[in-house]
C-alpha cells in the first residue's frame, strides 16, 4: 500500500499548502493575484544531498526534504532552450516601443502542437517583462491606481462575446454590470487595459475559436479592436492556430479568407513552436537543463542527456512538454523507490502519454 505525501507537519498544525489564509491560498494564474504570485515568487532549488547524507536524516527531516524536492520538481522553472530564446527575442522586439506607438496594434500568435511548450514559453516571456519593470521601477507598483503590466487569460470554447470579455476582465477582479452587452464589455476591457497600463495581454487556448462560427468571428473582430484601442501587445497562444480558427489563412489560402480575417492575421507575427529533432544539440541541451534541475542524490551528469537521450526522444517524439513532464514524474518515482537516479527502468514506470503511446497497427 502507499500513502500520499502530504508534506511535513508544522508547529501550528496546518502546513502552508493546506492553509486557507488569503495570502497563502494558491490563485489561478488567470487572476491578478495568481499572476503576481507567479511573478514574484522564485522557487529555490533544494540542495542536492549525497546518498550517505540522505541516510542520516531522521524521518521528519527526510519527509521535509522529499516534500521540498517533489514540490520543486513541480514548479515552473523555465529551461531556456534555443527555440525559446529565439522566440523571446522576437517577442521583445514587438513589445518594445508599443507603449509609445499610436499606430495599429500588433500581436504575436504562438502556434504549435499540444505540449510543445507554448504556454511555458509565453508565460515565461510575460513574467520576464513584469520582473524587469519590478526591478527597474518598483514605485510603479505603489501608485494609487493599480498598475497591472500583464494580463493572462484564455479564450473559452463556445462562449459568446460577452462571456469571453467577462472571462478576461475577471483577471482584474472587477465586477461587470450584469446587463452590459458584449460590445460594452469590449470597451470596458480596452478602458481597463489602458487605465492599468497593461503592456501584455496574453490569451491562451486560442484554439477554442473556430472559423466559420459567427460568435467566434465576432470575438476575433473584437480582439482587433482591443489591439487598436489599447497599447497592450496581444499574445495569442493556441494549438495549430495557423491552420484552424479565425486567424488561419494559410490553410484556406488567401482568396478564401475574408478581408477581415486577412487584416487580422496580418497584424500578427507568427511564431511556431516545433518539436525538437532527435540527435540534435538542442535536444541534448534541453535534457542537460532538466538534469540540472532535478534533485536526486545518486544522479550522475549525463544520466539523461547522454544515457537516456534516445529513449526520452522515443517516448516524447521530441515534444518538449511531454519530455519535461515524463522526467519530472520519473524523478519523483526515483525518490519514492529510493534509487535516487533516473534509469531506463525508472522511465518504464512512468505511464506514456497519448502522444508517446505506440499506435496499434492494423492486422495485415
Ligand atoms: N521551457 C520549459 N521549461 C520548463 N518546463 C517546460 C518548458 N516547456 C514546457 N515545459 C513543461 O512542459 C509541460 C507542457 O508545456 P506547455 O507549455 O503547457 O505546453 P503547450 O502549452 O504547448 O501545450 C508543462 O508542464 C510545462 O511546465
Ligand atoms: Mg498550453
Amino acid at each position: 500500500m502507499f500513502t500520499f505525501d502530504l508534506g511535513p507537519s508544522t508547529a501550528d498544525g496546518v502546513p502552508e499548502h493546506l492553509s486557507t489564509q488569503p495570502d497563502q491560498v494558491r490563485h489561478a494564474l488567470s487572476t491578478k493575484e495568481g499572476w503576481q504570485q507567479f511573478v514574484t515568487r522564485t522557487a529555490r532549488r533544494p540542495k542536492v544531498l549525497t546518498l550517505t547524507r540522505l541516510k542520516t536524516l531522521d524521518d521528519t527531516k527526510r519527509a521535509q526534504y522529499d516534500a521540498a524536492r517533489t514540490a520543486f520538481h513541480r514548479t515552473l522553472v523555465i529551461a531556456q532552450h534555443t527555440q525559446l530564446r529565439s522566440m523571446w527575442e522576437q517577442m521583445a522586439n514587438i513589445v518594445n516601443g508599443q507603449h509609445a506607438d499610436d499606430g495599429p496594434g500588433l500581436g504575436i500568435a504562438m502556434t504549435g502542437g499540444p505540449s510543445f511548450g507554448k504556454t511555458a514559453t509565453s508565460v515565461g516571456f510575460a513574467r520576464l517583462y513584469e520582473r524587469q519593470i519590478r526591478d527597474e521601477f518598483p514605485a510603479a507598483f505603489e501608485q494609487e491606481n493599480e498598475f497591472i503590466p500583464v494580463c493572462y487569460s484564455s479564450l473559452v470554447r463556445g462562449a459568446g462575446l460577452k462571456s469571453q470579455m467577462e472571462h478576461i476582465l475577471n483577471f482584474y477582479g472587477l465586477p461587470t454590470a450584469r446587463r452590459a452587452t458584449g460590445t460594452q464589455l469590449v470597451d470596458e476591457l480596452i478602458r481597463v487595459l489602458n487605465a492599468c497600463r497593461t503592456g501584455i495581454l496574453c490569451l491562451d487556448q486560442a484554439q477554442n475559436l473556430h472559423s466559420g462560427d459567427k460568435r467566434d468571428d465576432q470575438v476575433a473582430a473584437a480582439l482587433k479592436e482591443v489591439m487598436d484601442g489599447s497599447h497592450a501587445t496581444l499574445i495569442l497562444v493556441g494549438i495549430d492556430i495557423d491552420s484552424t480558427g479565425p486567424l488561419a489563412i494559410a490553410a484556406q489560402g488567401r482568396l478564401q479568407a475574408s478581408n477581415d480575417r486577412l487584416q487580422l492575421a496580418r497584424r500578427f507575427t507568427w511564431l511556431r513552436m516545433q518539436k525538437v529533432d532527435k540527435d540534435s544539440q538542442e535536444w541534448r541541451d534541453l535534457l542537460v537543463s532538466v538534469e540540472n534541475q532535478l534533485v536526486l542524490a545518486n544522479a550522475k551528469q549525463g544520466d539523461i542527456s547522454v544515457g537516456l537521450a534516445d529513449e526520452v526522444w522515443k517516448r516524447s517524439k521530441g515534444a518538449i512538454g511531454v519530455a519535461f513532464n515524463m522526467l519530472r514524474s520519473a524523478a519523483n518515482a526515483a525518490i519514492a523507490d529510493g534509487s535516487e537516479r533516473i534509469t531506463k527502468r525508472t522511465l518504464l514506470k512512468v505511464p506514456l502519454t497519448i502522444e508517446a503511446a505506440p499506435t496499434k497497427k492494423k492486422a495485415a
